[in-house]
Order: C-alpha cells, then structure tokens, then sequence
C-alpha cells in the first residue's frame, strides 16, 4: 500500500467520504472534481433520510468516474485513534476488489490530524495476507492499493509525515506477522538467524549476531540447548543491536523474545488438536524483530538491545525429559517437571544475557502460557513487572497504540512453588493447575539479576514480562478490526511507542 496526502483534488477509482452522525449536509469540500451529476447524488445521499452517518451505517453511489462510498463514523465529540483506526481497517476490508486501485479518503469538516492519521494507520494494517504459499494467487488481484488522503491545505504537511512515521512502524508489524505466520518446516531456529543477518545487510546502524549450537555449549546456555536439542533443527541465539556505538555509557532497553519456532510439548507431548497453532510459538521473538525493524524504519538514534532465543522442542531420543535438572547460564539450576514448560526454560538464558548487559530495563515478550489465555482471552496481552513505574509506562504505551497489556500480579505463593524443588534450585512447573501463568513469571523473575543501586543497595533490575499466549495469532474463523488470520505483529507498535516517547 502507498498512502499520500493531498488537498482535495484527485477523485480515484473508489471515494471515501467518512461523515459524522447528523451531517445534513454535504460538506464543500465533499464533491470537489466531481461530475454535476455525481454532486448532486452524493449531496441527496447525505441529506437523505437513507444515511444518518451513524457508525455502520454506509452508503454506495456508482456514477461514471468511481464508486463514492459515503462512511457513517458516528458522534463527532466520540471518535477517537482507536475507533478511527478500527473504521479505516474496517473500511479497507470491505473495499471492493474490482474497481480499481486508486482510494481517496475525503476527510471533511470535524476531523484532526490525529484521527485521520488513526484511520490511514488502520488501512495500513489491515493490508496484509500471508499468501506466499497459495500458488494459485496470480488469478487474485494482488497489486499494490494506492491511497490518497485528502485534507485541507493546512494540514498535509503534518498529516504527510505522522502517516510516514506510522506507515514504517507498520513495516515492523507486519514483518513480525510474516515470522509469526512461517511454517515451522520453513522457519526454524537457524532460518531466523540467517534472516535477521540477511535484514541487517546493508543497514549501518544496526548488527545483528548469532550463536549457534556449538558456541551455546561454550558459553553454557544449557537452558536453550536443553530445549533444543531433541529437534534436527538446532538451537541459537540471535542477538539485535540498534545504534550500538552510541550512547554506549547509558543504560538502555533490551528485549527478550522466546522463540520456539514449534512447540510440540516435547517428551511431555501435547494433544493434536490445534497443534499446528505452535508454529506461533515463536512470536516472542518475531515481536523483537518486527520491533527492531519498526525503530531502524522511522529513524530512532538510541542505543536498543534485544535478544532471541531460538529452538523447536521435539521429543526424540535426543530430547529432554521430565526429571532432567539444568545447568542454566545463570549457575541456577532447573528441574524438568514438564517438556512442556519450555519457553520458561530458554528464557532463563535469555534474561540472564540480557542482565549481563547493564540494561535500564528488561522486557520480555513470549507466548508462555495457555492459562493467561483462561484469564484474559484475546483481549490483553498479560503483563507482569517487578516494577511499578515501567509497568506504567508500558500500559500506558499499549493504551495508546490500543493494544492492551493488563497488569498481572507476581504473587509470592507462585514464586513460592517455583523454588521450591527438592533436588534443584528452581522447578520448571507449580504445584497446580492454578494461576499458571504467575507460576511461569515467578519462574522467570529467578534469572533477572540483581544490582547495586546509587545508594549501595542492591535490587533487581527493572523488568517487565509480556505474556502473549492469548494475543499473538488469531484462529479457527474469528479476526479482529486489523487482522483477519494468524500472527498479529502484537506489541510492537507498544513497544516502539515506549521506547520512542520521552
Ligand atoms: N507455548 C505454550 C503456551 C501456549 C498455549 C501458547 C496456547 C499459545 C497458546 C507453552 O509452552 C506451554 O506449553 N505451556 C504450558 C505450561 C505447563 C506445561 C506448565 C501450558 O500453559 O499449559
Ligand atoms: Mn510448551
Ligand atoms: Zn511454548
């Protein structure tokens, strides 16, 4: 999609006039360029009884140059980002696919920078498929949508340049969604490696390195080659540096992401319904990507860290079981209770990594359990942080670009299980089915480390778990206003927000 900004000129091959509840009449600026015809249809239209510009409410007028579709967006005084982000990727899913390319967006009297951008953004969205495997896609009409939306004069300029910015955020969402979205036969642990490397080609600002398999086993990432090591497809560890000679005596982020490229439960093996979901299992680390694209794309010059950890969990003679104890990179060791508890498991590593490189915080994002799902559905990502000010600002963040992260609690009882093994120092499964997924962030909250503050005492450093499970895919025919099937992209709009904004 190719969005521009113009005054009202241009009529395209499809017109969006998106109107206000109780619009009586055609705004002017509403049938620039238009036939005498096709005016006076689009100002009987709007006067008519037929269209109150009530939400849902929509009109189409055919006339010789295009197809006019008049938008009911509601009460003026209650439109806001989200809601205009949500019509406009409402609006490009229901746009007709046989009238040509070229949309204009008429944003007449009553709308903002803000929102106009919002609706733009909600298109860009919405304008992905993941069809790279559908052979038959030629019969499809896939050229690009080129967008134009129009304003008065003294708003393009601003309007031009938030729809850039939020145009190459976008680019980091729907690079995520492609990673989420990859087949975990095309995309394993060392594939997302060789691409991260491939996207860093050519790009100054950025480097990006890999461990492989036999530079773990050196370094004593025994967590992340536990769990990997049962696959053909071995494990690694891909490490993201934004801007790294910059701002090399400051603190700054770094972010984790679990990337299990398939989660089959391993020895501890799941059932088979909707297993094929757990190619998303890597979404943590898809989030990171997307992320690290999103800020190279809109220019961000901070200094960003971020860490992947990669492996496909597979029961095989060369598996991992249940009872095994870890040696984890952290000295710390992991009882084995369940396979299944493997994001857990490299994250350790990751977060131990991560601590080892002074971040001002750590925030790690990761599909880790199906019962932070029970709790919030697919309406919140669950957050979880040892500190109250970042957990502010990341739900503040996530407000923002709407896509909500619900503080979650680290009940000490839960920690309480998790220490609680009787041969290791750490177990990787509680004592019950309930409040799974404050059982799996008391895990993780054992590998961030600890550091002496300005006043000699220690603490640990801030940090920050997002548990995706419940938000990165969507599936079995439901879809949501900006994406209609599979990986979201979740979070990295949240992410980028919070780390660009002072
Ligand atoms: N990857 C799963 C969690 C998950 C579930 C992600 C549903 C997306 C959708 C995770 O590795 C897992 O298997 N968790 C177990 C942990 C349990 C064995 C302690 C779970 O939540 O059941
Ligand atoms: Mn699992
Ligand atoms: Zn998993």
């Amino acid at each position: 999609m190719h969005v521009t900004v113009s005054e009202f000129l241009e009529t395209g091959d499809i017109m969006i006039i998106p109107l206000f509840q109780d619009t009586e009449k055609a705004p002017n600026n509403s049938t620039i360029g238009l036939s005498r015809s096709a005016s006076i249809a689009v100002k009987s239209a709007i006067s008519s009884d037929g269209f109150d510009g009530k939400e849902k409410c929509q009109i189409s007028i055919w006339t010789k140059e295009c197809q006019i579709i008049l938008l009911g967006v509601g009460d003026k005084n209650k439109l806001t980002p989200k809601k205009s982000r949500d019509f406009g990727a409402k609006c490009f899913s229901n746009l007709p696919n046989n009238q040509g390319r070229n949309v204009v967006i008429r944003f007449t009297a009553g709308w903002n920078n803000q929102n106009m951008a919002s609706f733009a953004e909600g298109m860009i969205l919405r304008d992905y498929s993941f069809d790279k495997y559908q052979k038959k896609k030629d019969e499809k009409n896939d050229s690009e949508w080129s967008i134009i939306c129009q304003t008065t004069k003294r708003y393009t300029k601003d309007l031009d340049l938030e729809i850039n910015r939020l145009s190459s955020i976008a680019t980091g969402v729907h690079l995520a969604r492609d990673l989420g979205n990859e087949p975990a036969n095309r995309l394993y642990p060392e594939e997302f490696g060789r691409r991260a490397l491939e996207w860093s080609k050519g790009k100054e600002n950025v480097e990006v390195e890999v461990w492989n398999f036999s530079r773990l086993k050196e370094e004593g990432m025994n967590g992340l080659i536990e769990v990997g090591k049962g696959s053909v497809h071995k494990p690694c560890m891909v490490f993201f540096r934004l801007n790294p000679t910059t701002e090399t005596n400051k603190q700054v982020p770094c972010i984790v992401g679990k990337g299990i490229t398939f989660d089959s439960g391993g020895i501890s093996i799941k059932g088979s319904a909707g297993m094929d979901e757990m190619k998303l299992d890597m979404h943590g680390s898809a989030t990171v990507f997307g992320l690290f694209q999103a800020l190279h794309a809109t220019g961000y010059k901070g200094r960003v860290n971020g860490i992947t950890c990669m492996a496909e969990n597979m029961p095989s003679a060369e598996a991992y079981r249940p009872g095994d104890v870890i040696d984890t990179y952290s000295g710390k060791t992991i009882e084995v209770l369940n396979t299944d508890a493997e994001g857990r498991n490299v994250l350790a590593d990751g977060l131990w990594k991560a601590s080892e490189l002074n971040p001002s915080y750590i925030i790690d994002l990761a599909t880790l359990t199906g019962s932070i799902v029970v709790a919030l559905g697919h309406e919140a990502t669950g957050l979880f942080s040892n500190d109250d000010s970042l957990s502010g600002r990341i739900k503040k963040a996530g407000d923002e670009v709407d896509e909500i992260c619900w503080p979650m609690p680290l009940l000490p009882a839960f920690e309480k299980q998790m220490t609680s093994s009787k041969i290791a120092d750490v177990r990787n499964q509680g004592k019950g089915r309930w409040g799974g997924a404050i059982q799996a962030a008391g895990f993780l909250k054992q590998f961030v480390q600890e550091r002496e503050g300005e006043n000699g005492e220690k603490s640990q450093i801030p940090w920050a778990h997002l548990d995706i499970a419940g938000t990165a895919g969507i599936w079995g025919g439901e879809s949501n206003a900006t994406v209609s099937h599979g990986a979201t992209g979740i979070q990295v709009r949240t992410l980028h927000r919070l780390i660009t904004s002072k």
